[in-house]
């Protein structure tokens, strides 16, 4: 059966879709509310997991154990790390890592957790292409592209950290969530889809950018959840 959990890191990146679902309960676990119910008659759970790396962690775990979804969208915002993504455009994940992990020291990449044998989580191909074309037909003028998503415990807004993250990891774009969100689908085989919407420079403006682009930043990838979910019912 196909349910999908859709977490968002804040409030404003959840409360346009738990708008516009049907609810048909609002649980509450390790301190985050779970509306279950449906979006356009596909079942959902949409949920704001906080800020970080643990807290995005546990919501995947509850939404696998409690909720047993079939697939999880992560929905947000992000700080851009390629020049090709300006503020307002959408970047959909092709993979994820972990920007702060690190056990070089025995003889793992940087970024790699130790054990599992790979550094990048995939993101499911079949998501991706959903997410993009959703994207290209309720925003028509925003860019999207697909890329990659590198997270850590940090607000990125320092040009020479930024500078790493781009040598290191060849990311795309930093965020704080999505690489969590992409390991624990991974370790409950569930597919995974990262969706952010570009709100700063991860720079030295990023703070002064961050809170004007956030919002619309957080609409449009709202409005491309919605319309993504419809293409994943068999
Ligand atoms: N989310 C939005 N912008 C970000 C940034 N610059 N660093 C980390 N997370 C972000």
């Amino acid at each position: 059966m196909v349910k999908i959990g859709i977490i968002g890191a804040m409030e404003l990146e959840v409360e346009q879709l738990k708008k516009e679902m049907n609810l048909n309960a609002i649980i509450r676990k390790a301190g985050m509310d779970f509306h279950e119910g449906t979006l356009d008659d596909v079942p959902v759970v949409i949920v704001r997991c906080g800020i970080g790396k643990v807290n995005a962690a546990l919501c995947v775990q509850i939404l696998a154990d409690e909720f047993r979804i079939s697939h999880v969208i992560n929905t947000g915002v992000a700080g851009s790390l390629n020049a090709r993504l300006d503020i307002g455009d959408i970047l959909v994940s092709k993979d994820a890592i972990h920007h702060d992990m690190d056990v070089r020291v025995f003889g793992y990449q940087l970024g790699e957790v130790p054990q599992i044998g790979f550094r990048e989580f995939q993101a499911d191909e079949h998501l991706v292409a959903l997410a993009i074309g959703a994207c290209k037909k309720v925003n028509p003028d925003i860019h999207v592209m697909s890329g990659r998503v590198v997270s850590g415990d940090q607000f990125i807004s320092n040009k020479e950290v930024k500078e790493r993250l781009i040598s290191q990891f060849q990311g795309d774009c930093a965020e704080m969530e999505g690489a969590s969100v992409a390991h624990g689908a991974y370790l409950n085989s569930i597919p995974f889809v990262i969706i952010r919407a570009i709100s700063d420079k991860a720079d030295d403006s990023a703070e002064m950018d961050y809170p004007t682009f956030e919002a619309a930043a957080a609409k449009h990838s709202a409005a491309l959840v919605k319309e993504m979910v419809k293409g994943i019912l068999p």
